[in-house]
């Protein structure tokens, strides 16, 4: 779908769906008045049957029957938070999924946002684009439903500036990976597997400046990835150890690390999950996916950032080789960690990759992981914790979230809580006490960074979507691609 401006009147533009975001009780708009009178008052009478007031996610569709040059006119309700880039994006969305269902070639908007057009429009764009995603793969009676070709914003003496443009084009260039981090998510665990998810970034992390390793399990014991090869006991499947590089053309103003949990199926291991909870497991290498699908999108952005992306991958089953509780592993860091919950498999995989990364002195490290219930517990299932040692990588973070219109919610690094992962034989081991699941995972990982500005997001929640939504059908989200672009490109 390409998307376009164009600078003509509301009463004069040829299209299928003409869609008109109205705010919450401003019926009154001029734009809506003047083309009330051109409609000779229909719309008006319309509008007054449908009780439509222009509350966020309420719609009224008006068949214009040849009185204007539009086909038909859509009006949305974006609420009355003025400032939320959420609003425009599910606006966007709704007007795709409107386009959609009446099987219109294309569609416009009119774009006269009160305030800040740059983020307005580019959140237009992404929401258009973001719901127009399907995972349709391994259905027998799908059929590809009809794209519009075009998606238009204008509004009479609409002047294009530079960053609007560029807000657009940010979209444009994001949402491919977007998709490819919730195909990755959405595809069976006994097709994306370790060796899957390689090849997958061997395929799309390609372009200027951009690279990428793949370690296979032999190079995986010489670098002594003692984590990662603890939860690979128990399957017959070889690990990976996933590594890419951006490097820009010109001396990089900062250089981040990336890091993404790789569990391509947790089944607990040993430790075994019960069936109920087992059944969106192949979620847990989201993180991973999210990193993957960031890594390939830089080079379509260009940004003067040097990237590192980590990805430890392997799937984590009780075989019969499987690490066990009171199991001991030793890192290249030298620390150790008894494994007393095969369950908790995550940042054991994470504590080599952090490790590593570390190494290297990066300005910034970021990790994403599915990581824990309990701050699927804490947060609910649309906001991601944020845990971090360094307060303006935090708000950089928390700020560059909000934009792109995920949730994220911080939550604190309790200090006193170390006591509760104390191991009688080891340095510490791999869980907590009763309460606290998500804070006591994090100090473990926070373990493994040393002193470099570290973020931890733990995405348990927001990267799976139980049920259908705006810009997301149920199924795997690509939640934090959008927030690690934002936060890139801000630096
Ligand atoms: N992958 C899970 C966390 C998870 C749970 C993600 C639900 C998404 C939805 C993780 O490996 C896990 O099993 N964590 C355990 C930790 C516990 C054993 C300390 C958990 O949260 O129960
Ligand atoms: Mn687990
Ligand atoms: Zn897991």
């Amino acid at each position: 779908m390409e998307i376009r401006f164009r600078d003509i009147q509301l009463d004069r533009i040829k299209t299928d769906l003409l869609v008109i975001p109205v705010r919450d009780n401003k019926l009154d708009d001029p734009r809506l008045r003047a083309l009330d009178r051109i409609l000779q008052g229909h719309l008006r009478r319309r509008i007054a049957k449908s009780k439509f007031t222009g509350a966020e996610g309420s719609a009224l569709l008006y068949g214009t029957a040849g009185t204007l040059p539009a086909g038909q006119i859509l009006l949305i309700g974006r609420g009355d938070d003025e400032t939320a880039s959420d609003g425009w994006r599910k606006v966007g969305a709704r007007a795709r999924k409107e386009a959609g269902a009446i099987g219109a070639g294309e569609f416009s908007i009119l774009f006269a946002p009160d305030k800040d057009p740059e983020s307005a429009a580019g959140a237009i764009a992404e929401g258009a684009l973001l719901a127009s995603y399907q995972f349709n793969k391994y259905r027998s009676n799908a059929k590809s439903p009809a794209e519009p070709r075009y998606f238009t914003l204008f509004r009479s003496g609409l002047k294009l500036s530079a960053p609007v443009r560029k807000s657009v084009e940010i979209a444009q260039a994001l949402i491919p990976s977007v998709f490819l981090a919730r195909d990755l998510v959405n595809e069976p665990p006994s097709v994306a597997t370790a060796r899957f998810l390689g090849a997958t970034a061997r395929q799309h992390c390609r372009g200027r400046g951009l690279t990428v390793e793949v370690w296979n399990k032999k190079k995986i014991e010489a670098m002594k990835l003692a984590g990662l090869l603890a939860v690979n006991r128990g399957s017959l499947e070889e690990p990976r150890f996933i590594k890419m590089h951006y490097k820009p053309s010109s001396k990089p103003r900062r250089r981040v690390a990336l890091i993404g949990k790789g569990i391509t199926f947790d089944s607990g291991g040993l430790s075994l999950k019960p069936s109920k909870s087992m059944e969106t497991m192949k979620l847990d290498m989201a993180g991973g996916a999210a990193v993957i699908a960031t890594m390939a999108c830089l080079p379509r952005l260009g940004l003067n950032i040097e990237v590192t992306g980590y990805v430890p991958t392997t799937d984590n089953l009780p075989g019969h080789n499987a690490q066990k509780p009171g199991d001991v592993i030793r890192y290249l860091n030298g620390k150790t960690i008894e494994v007393l919950n095969t369950d908790a498999e995550g940042r054991l995989i994470l504590a080599d990759a952090l490790a590593l990364a570390a190494a290297e002195k990066p300005d910034y490290m970021i990790n994403l992981a599915t990581l824990t219930g309990a701050c699927m517990t804490a947060l609910g299932t649309q906001v991601a914790g944020i845990f971090s040692n360094h307060q303006q990588l935090a708000d950089d973070l928390l700020r560059a979230s909000q934009a792109a219109g995920e949730k994220l919610w911080q939550l604190p690094l309790v200090k006193e809580y170390k006591d509760l992962i104390k191991s009688s034989v080891a340095d510490m081991r791999n869980i907590g006490g009763a309460h606290g699941g998500a804070i006591t995972a994090a100090l473990i990982l926070q373990e493994f960074v040393g002193n470099t500005p570290w973020a931890h997001l733990d995405i348990a929640g927001p990267a799976f979507a139980e049920t259908d939504n705006p810009l997301c059908p149920k199924g795997g989200t690509g939640f934090g691609v959008r927030t690690l672009i934002k936060f890139l490109s801000s630096l």
